[in-house]
């Protein structure tokens, strides 16, 4: 049976004009020519190199940057239903997205403006409740909270609108090992209890293995392979993807930021394929390939 779609990439491309130190016009091109479905209710996974186009993709999906080519489609929302708030995001810190001068409360209520005041405050409280954050502590502002509250803060942030695509750019690099866990499951918890479609942006491949249903990965702006997370694993076909997977990132996710950061750095020992046709090796799995080899 077909599965239905959230998310359609058409053909996405996008350049950024910047002014170097000197005064030349630099053009960087973020993404090229991405195609990608997201189904309902999955997590799609999507790794890559820092600067390689995973936040240029998700901010593009949300329609928070324009696309210089192509097209994003969501086939079965309304234009009702995207207006209402359907598309959420995530970031990787909620310190510096979290308006510091309001309290749990304020922040989880302020995407119900349209609300009656009551409503909105009942539906923020239940939801920062079902995230662990009850009692005085909606009342506190967000430097009372650790880092793990803080987060849960930003994700009770996000679904209190009952939203069906919600993006997640890295929401547990800045925790620590044993608070990221506490964060998924909380995740994964909310997933189900909404129905909800994640694209989850991760420095971390192993994390993503056991996060995601499948896996995009990206290289400098391409996207290189596409599969269900057991076969990236266990048939990695792109030398890119191969080379991820053997450069054994580190757990921590401070240390494989770096890591990855220095692995794009290091470009010239490391200049994977981005032309070729994009082939399906088996079902539902994709590589693009250069032709005959
Ligand atoms: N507003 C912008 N202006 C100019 N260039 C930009 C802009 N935003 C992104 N870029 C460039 O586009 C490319 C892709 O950036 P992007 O932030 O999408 O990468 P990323 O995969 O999310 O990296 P990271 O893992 O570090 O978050 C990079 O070369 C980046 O410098
Ligand atoms: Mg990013």
């Amino acid at each position: 049976m077909p599965k239905d779609i959230m998310v359609e990439v058409a053909g996405v491309s996008k350049t950024y004009r910047k002014k170097s130190w000197l005064g030349q016009e630099q053009v960087v091109q973020a993404l090229k020519d991405i195609e990608l479905s997201i189904f309902k209710g999955e997590t799609l996974g999507l790794v890559g190199e820092s600067g390689s186009g995973k936040s240029t993709l998700s901010k593009i999906i949300l329609g928070l940057e324009t696309a210089s080519q192509g097209d994003i489609r969501f086939p079965s929302l309304s234009d009702q239903e995207l207006k209402k708030q359907a598309l959420q995001v995530i970031y990787q810190d909620p310190y510096s997205s979290l308006n510091p001068n309001l309290s749990a409360l304020e922040l989880v209520k302020e995407p119900l403006y349209a609300l009656p005041k009551e409503e909105a405050e009942s539906k923020a409280l239940a939801i920062l409740e079902r995230v662990g954050i009850s009692g005085d502590a909606v009342h506190k502002r967000p430097k009372s909270f650790s880092g793990g509250q803080r987060q849960r803060i930003g994700i009770a942030r996000a679904v209190v609108s009952q939203p069906q695509f919600v993006v997640c750019d890295e929401p547990t690099s800045a925790l620590d090992v044993s608070i990221q866990a506490t964060i998924l499951d909380l995740l994964r918890g909310l997933q189900d209890e909404f129905g909800l479609t994640y694209l989850f942006i991760s420095h971390d491949l192993t994390l993503v293995r056991h996060f995601a249903d499948r896996i995009a990965v990206m290289y400098k702006g391409s996207l290189v392979e596409l599969g269900s997370a057991s076969a990236i694993f266990q048939n990695p076909q792109h030398a890119y993807t191969r080379y991820l997977l053997k450069s054994n990132l580190s757990l921590d996710p401070a240390q494989a930021r770096q890591e990855l950061a220095d692995l794009a750095k290091n470009k010239q020992s490391h200049d994977f394929v981005t032309q070729g046709q994009w082939l399906e090796v088996e079902e539902g799995h994709f590589v693009l390939s250069i032709p005959d080899k």
